[in-house]
């Protein structure tokens, strides 16, 4: 079994530390807020697959780092908002009280709305590379994020408006989940302006890892304490449509298992050095929180 690219996630968390979002003086309280999230710890699962994905192509992960980051505060700005009382309604993230609870509704909403920007702006600002190439890695991680990804995968699950058959609910995994998760891997391969077929043999990893990785949430959610994920477990309680309420968890779990056995085989198809990619995808399959 691989082992997951810890010096790549302590690259990411120095470069997050150094973040601040500065407005003018009034707005310093928007910006604590902002980092209260951003740095209350975390896997750093979908930062850490740029950059890995860079050094598989033989690439310099620390010239990622912008692009990383902003993927990272996108994805805690959907924490923020998927924890909300009219959302998930949970009251503890990162083994710390949701950003709601400790700073007030309204100030999370802007919180993660503020994230959201800030990633594009970082991004535009100090994302290196060939302009059209980073246009479109930004246009990939954008789409990832909306109604084609994050949101609207968001908005089936609030919504319920899904069948519950394995493909109505595999779609809905890859759209609030496995988008984003997905535009990790490909946003340096298209800031490397990477070909077509190198593109697409990445795509197929990158899609089935993104399902795994919601697959493994929803078995957390019914295995583990609150005290090991540091969040609330919920889904139960919102009658979610989950991996483990549809197929109950012996049947998640062998279906776990088959998505990642198809994404180390994925995997296996692509050239150069994807030791990290497969110690990702391990951990991914195996974690505990
Ligand atoms: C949780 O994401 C939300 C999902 C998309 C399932 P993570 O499990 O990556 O959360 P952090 O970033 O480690 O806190
Ligand atoms: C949320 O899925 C996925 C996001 C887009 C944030 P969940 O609602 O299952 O995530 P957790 O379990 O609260 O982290
Ligand atoms: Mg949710
Ligand atoms: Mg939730
Ligand atoms: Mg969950």
């Amino acid at each position: 079994m691989g082992s997951y690219p810890d010096e790549l996630r302590e690259l990411v968390d120095e470069y997050l530390r150094e973040l601040s979002f500065p407005g003018v003086a009034a707005t310093a309280g928007l910006d604590e807020a902002m980092r209260y999230s951003l740095l209350a710890g975390g896997k750093r699962v979908r930062p850490v697959l740029c950059l890995a994905t860079a050094r598989s192509t033989g690439a310099d992960p620390r010239d990622l780092l912008p692009a990383a980051a902003a993927i990272e505060l996108i994805h805690t700005y959907s924490l923020i908002h998927d924890d909300l009382p009219a959302m998930d309604d949970d009251d503890l993230r990162r083994g710390r009280p949701t950003l709601h609870v400790a700073y007030g509704e309204d100030v999370a909403i802007l919180a993660g709305d503020g994230l959201f920007a800030e990633a594009i702006n970082l991004f535009c600002r100090e994302q290196r590379g060939e302009p059209e190439n980073v246009v479109a890695a930004l246009r990939e991680l954008a789409a990832a994020t909306g109604v084609g990804g994050m949101v609207g995968g968001q908005y089936i699950d609030v919504t319920g408006k899904l069948g519950d058959d394995a493909d109505a609910l595999r779609e809905l995994h890859s759209l609030k989940t496995g988008r984003l998760i997905a535009a990790s891997v490909l946003v340096p391969l298209l800031i490397a302006g990477a070909p077509e077929d190198e593109l697409a043999r990445y795509r197929r990893f990158a899609d089935e890892l993104g399902v795994l990785f919601q697959i493994v949430d929803d078995i957390l959610d019914v295995t583990s304490s609150e005290a090991e994920l540091g969040k609330s477990r919920s889904d139960a309680r919102h009658g979610k449509l989950t991996y483990v309420s549809v197929f109950g968890l012996e049947r998640a779990r062998e279906l776990a298992a088959e998505s990642h056995a198809n994404a180390r085989a994925a995997l296996a198809e692509i050239d150069g050095d994807t030791r990290d990619l497969e110690g990702i995808s391990d951990f991914i399959h195996t974690r505990q929180a």
